[in-house]
Formats: structure tokens, sequence, C-alpha cells
């Protein structure tokens, strides 16, 4: 096939998004490296994960955004904000096979989306609609900031939470769903009705793809009100099809794994009587409006970052099969260099690679003696300050039972490494990080040396 229907073949196949031409020839190597030459040199950054990543063309798009407000704010105000608003929640229905536009809005990111949904929620409670002593169930892995915002929204309004204890290293889909149907039945088992469910579709520390659409058509049958799904990592790096996933909530970044500058996220709220219970925490004058027009406009700010999210199409039509290679090829390296390492250093991967995304958990040496959470981050301070190398690491709780289990040397893992791998990366960066490893453990290091340090 010659490079131009090449590029047609995979324009055709490229998500649910609007197409168009696209370029000839792929982006290069060195493009690639132009791209984020912002990048720190010398760092070997292979944590996507927390904070993405923009490259340079997506920058000097979302500047002249910034530029064209600057330069009459009236005009921009009346006649572009708006439109070009409108333009990124078309973009996004498409991408994420929404029905309708009505049922995207875009906010600063999921935390915010976060307390969209809970603050809905805490309404209910105080209003009479919800009883106290009604359940919301919960990811024990869910993210630090919605698992205080169900305690700031559930629990403060006499909500019972539950907390799905989820097994790591993790090794089936199924050990995850058995201990969720225990969750739902805890849920039930004081009598109350099970109001809400959160589940994470790729959990954050450690970090695994939950299968969502299994939990979600158990909330279903055991009859919970609302689920929510938190998407934070999930678009750019797994695929995001809202209407097969079923959820009535489910939000996820731009800035992590789709290129988009910080910050920009999208909330989608299926189209049901609870949409109109719905409004962003902070209040403008179009409180009343719709979710969507509410978060549309919070006040004078830099907008830009919502309005350059179609732009990012731009950038991945340079890439062979658009999002979904990029998707794919990210999947398959990064799982090559964490079982690169793993075999590097004696240890396993956390979950099997088709329970992984772009992110993969890969076993530290055990004479490394992570004992605590603590230890997990000095030791990540230390890889920064000592080797350059951006990676966070899981401390892994082992308890007294587990030992002697199936997998003996699973069991005595208590430090995790998650590793990302995004465009940019290089396999120096893995090897990077396999070198600093193994230097510690020649060394004879340990976290406790740190303490003194
Ligand atoms: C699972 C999960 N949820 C929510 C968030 C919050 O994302 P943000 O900081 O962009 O609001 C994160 C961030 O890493 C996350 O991993």
């Amino acid at each position: 096939m010659d490079s131009h229907n090449q590029d047609l073949k995979n324009g055709h196949e490229n998500n649910h998004v609007s197409k168009k031409l696209k370029p000839s020839i792929w982006i290069s190597d060195s493009e690639i490296n132009d791209e984020f030459s912002h990048h720190e040199p010398g760092t070997a950054r292979i944590n996507n994960g927390s904070f993405g990543s923009c490259p340079s063309s997506i920058l000097a798009a979302q500047q002249q955004w910034q530029l064209k407000f600057l330069c009459q704010p009236d005009d921009f105000y009346f006649n572009h904000l708006q439109k070009g608003i409108l333009e990124s929640r078309t973009f996004i229905k498409n991408l994420i096979n929404a029905d309708d536009v009505e049922e995207i809005s875009i906010v600063d990111n999921a935390t915010t989306a976060v307390a969209v949904v809970l603050q809905q929620i805490g309404w209910a409670f105080n209003e009479g609609r919800f009883q106290k002593g009604d359940a919301a169930v919960m990811l024990h892995y869910a993210y630090g900031a919605v698992k205080k915002s169900i305690q700031a929204y559930v629990s403060r309004a006499g909500g019972y939470v539950i907390e799905a204890h989820l097994p790591f290293p993790v090794r089936s889909n199924q050990e995850i769903i058995t201990e969720f149907r225990k969750a739902l039945e805890k849920g039930k088992s004081n009598g109350g009705k099970i109001r809400l469910a959160v589940i994470d579709h790729i959990t954050s520390m450690p970090s695994v793809v939950i299968p969502v659409r299994d939990l979600i058509q158990i909330c279903r049958e055991e009859g919970v009100d609302q689920v929510f799904v938190d998407g934070a990592h999930s678009i750019g790096s797994i695929e995001v099809n809202v209407k097969e996933i079923g959820a009535d909530f489910y939000t996820s970044n731009f800035h992590k794994w789709l290129f988009c500058p910080p910050s920009a996220a999208f909330l989608y709220c299926k189209k049901s009587n609870i949409q109109s219970e719905l409004h962003h925490p902070v209040v403008s004058d179009k409180y009343g409006n719709g979710l969507a027009l509410e978060s549309a406009w919070i006040g004078t700010r830099d907008y830009s970052s919502q309005l350059v999210i179609p732009s990012v199409l731009d950038f991945v039509n340079r890439f062979e099969g658009g999002i979904e290679g990029i998707r794919k090829r990210n999947h398959d390296a990064v799982v090559e260099m964490g079982e690169m390492l793993a075999e590097a250093w004696g240890t396993n991967l956390g979950s099997p690679p088709d329970m992984c995304s772009s992110m993969v958990m890969v076993g530290l040496p055990v004479s490394l003696g992570i004992s605590s959470e603590d230890d997990a981050l000095r030791l990540r301070t230390h890889l920064r300050e000592r080797f350059s190398v951006e990676v966070p690491i899981h401390y892994q709780e082992v308890k007294d039972g587990e030992i002697g289990g199936q997998n003996m040397n699973s069991c005595l893992i208590t430090g995790y490494a998650r590793i990302s791998h995004q465009v940019y990366n290089r396999v120096d960066d893995y090897e990077k990080f396999r070198d600093a490893i193994n230097q510690l453990v020649r060394d004879g290091f340990t976290c406790k040396m740190l303490l003194t340090s």
C-alpha cells in the first residue's frame, strides 16, 4: 500500500473523531525530540502518569488562544469563547462515543469532576432524598483526592462508606470482581441502599486496569443508584467508549495521556434526570444553565487549555495509527520494558500485561528494604537526586498470612515502581533506571540509609 492510501486507511480506523488529511510521512524521532525539547535534558522521565506531557506544537496552538484573548478580550468573550468550547465538547463527544454534546462538560481536572458528582450526592443526603446510613462504595486503591472528597461530601452527610479491597499483585479480573461483590454485599448489609459506586478505570497506585464494564453490570444488577468512573488516566492510554462502559458519570484528564497542556478534563454525564442536579462548585452567573454552560464560564481566567483540545488531533495524526497507534505502541513498549526490568532484578510485574495500560508496576529487589510509604517516597527522591530518574514507587504492605502463598517471591516484594511509556521515551530511560537499582543493590543500599543521610 502506498503511503497516501495508508494514511487514508489509518484515518478511517482512527477512533470516532473527525478526519483530516494525514501527512504522508510519519513523524521522525528527531521531530519527536524537538516537540519535547523543553524536557529537562538528562532526566529519565518514566512517569508520564502523574502530570502528562505537552509537545511544543500544542503549546504554540495554546498560545494562539491566549493571544486571541489578550488581543481583544471583549470580542473574545462575546464571539469566540463559547463557540470554541462547544467545538472542544463536540470533539470529545465523538472521541468517547457519547450520544449528545449536552452530556459533555469540560472542567479543570478529574479532581474537579469528582467534586461536581459528589457535591450532588452530598445534597441528596442533606435534602432527604438519601437516608443516613445509605452507602457509597469505592475501591481501596481509589485516588487520594477521591477518598477525601468522599469523606467531605458523603461521610460528613451521614453516608456509610465501603472500600472494596483489591488484591495486589493481581492475577486476574476475577479477583477484582470477587472483592467488589463482597463490598456491595457489605454495603447492603445494614439495610440501606447503595447510592453510589466510584470505580477507577485505571487505578493510580498501584496501577491496574479495572474491568469497569463487569463491575458496572454488577452494580446495575444490585440496584446501585449511580455509578461514577474515575478514568483520570484513561483517555489516550486505553479505549474509552462511554456507551459501552455504561456509567452514569465518567471523567478523564486530557493533560495526562492526550498531550494537552495542564489542565483540562471532561466530565461525561449520561442523559437522565440526575443531570439537572449537577452544578459546578464554582458558581458564576451561568448557574442554572446546565453543567456544561456553568463549567464553560467560572469567571475570568485562562480557558486556553480547554480551547486547544481539538488541536491534539493534528499532533497525534502525525503518528502511524493516530491515537490508537500511539496507545498500542505505548502499551507494548511499557510491558516490554517492565519485563526487561523484572528479569534484571529477579522480580515480577504487579499484574498480567492485559491488565496494564501505558503504565506497568514492576517489583523492586527485596534487598532495598522498602518498609513504609515514607521509604517509598524517600527512594523516589533519591532516584531523582542521585540518578536523574523520575519514577513513582509504591509501598506494598506484606501481611504475615500472605507469606508462603502461591508465589513466594512476589509475596516478599514490598516495593513496586510504576513505569510509564509515552512517545518521547527511549530504551535508555529504562536502562538508566535498571542500572541505578542494580548499583544500589551492589552497594548494599537499604532505605534505612536514607534516614540518616
Ligand atoms: C485515579 C486518579 N484520579 C484522579 C486523579 C486526579 O487528577 P488531577 O490531579 O488531574 O485532578 C488522579 C491523578 O493522578 C488519578 O490518578
